[in-house]
């Protein structure tokens, strides 16, 4: 694998599973694959779980990591070509990433959606400009329109809990105050609709998603009628994809919050987020602290699916 930012890097999903639930066996097995290789990973975003699973399953492989913050200490990074930089940014990316790649043989990158420019956005101009100039494997640690180690993690996490072979799994909006990427359904979506799953996606009319990531899912308005039967709950939120409201919070309608009741529709459904969590706004402290919910099990995977990417990296450098 040379860079990993969608599920078809990944190839086929049933061999990655069955992969990660090697490494997660025996995630010490593969120390030297790392050995005197560098990871730098590169925030242009905060992070909790993304920077501390990916650095522990760089160590577990025997690598060294660096670890970037953009905007705490670095200059200040111009990222529009043909800018006349005489404002305050004494930096232009097209420099800062070859000279990033001299230091390092592995790149993570998280950039999230700046919400000014849509194609921009969904271009994914960002990471795609450490893929074009930085000459070494990228992978994305969350980029504008996807969060792929997320979705990897999700799925092994739904494989490792599943009471039958095509689960019924349903993807729900919640409501946030705050604007939020469509990374995360966007990428959910896409390894799901690579399952055979039975995959709903369910929000407020205005929420739809792109119709890439939407696929061949089924779009339910109605959360209460997308619950009844499901075996795992994904909730999260995001704001507008359709113009003209891309990037705007359309209703922060706590009719949509995960309650212990809409649960009680379902399959005895497991609960599902990528967290961070806002509670009492996506879900209730009671469906979040149930034996039904499986938020640490999921975070804790992402060591794992971090790992796999990152072995797979290595044995093609
Ligand atoms: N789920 C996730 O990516 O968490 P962080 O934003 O804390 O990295």
């Amino acid at each position: 694998m040379r860079n990993f930012t969608n599920v078809q890097d990944i190839g086929d999903l049933k061999g990655a599973v069955k992969e990660a639930l090697e490494v997660k066996a025996n995630r010490f097995a593969y120390q030297h694959l790392g050995r005197n290789r560098t990871l730098l990973m590169i925030f242009f975003n905060s992070s909790l779980r993304t920077r501390l699973s990916t650095q522990k399953a760089a160590m577990n492989l025997g690598m060294n990591t660096i670890v970037l913050d953009v905007n705490q200490g670095a200059w200040k990074l111009e990222t529009e070509r043909g800018v006349i930089m005489d404002g305050d940014k004494p930096e232009h990316l097209l420099e800062a990433i070859p000279v990033m790649g001299c230091y390092c043989d592995v790149i993570g990158v998280r950039a999230f959606a700046r919400f000014e420019n849509k194609e921009e956005d969904y271009n994914e101009t960002i990471i795609n400009q450490f893929i074009k100039y930085s000459g070494r494997p990228v992978f994305s640690m969350e980029a504008a329109t996807r969060h792929p180690l997320q979705s990897f993690a999700d799925l092994i996490t739904i494989e490792e809990y599943k009471r039958c072979e095509r689960p019924k799994v349903v993807l729900s909006w919640a409501p946030h105050p705050k604007s939020l990427p469509q990374a995360v359904p966007n990428s959910f979506a896409e390894w799901m609709n690579a399952t055979d799953y039975d995959f709903v996606i369910t929000h407020p009319k205005g929420y739809e998603l792109a119709p890439q990531f939407v696929g061949k899912a089924k779009v339910e308005y109605d959360q209460r009628k997308a619950f009844e039967g499901a075996d795992f709950i994904y909730a999260k939120n995001w704001s507008a994809y359709a113009d003209p409201n891309y990037g705007k919070v359309l209703s922060t309608d706590r009719a949509w919050t995960v309650d212990s009741e809409k649960m009680g529709l379902t399959n005895n459904a497991f609960f599902m987020h990528c967290l961070p969590v806002r509670r009492n706004m996506i879900v209730t402290d009671d469906v979040i602290e149930s034996p039904q919910s499986i938020v640490i099990p999921e975070a804790a995977n992402r060591e794992i699916s971090a790992q796999v990417v990152l072995k797979r990296i290595l044995e093609s450098l």
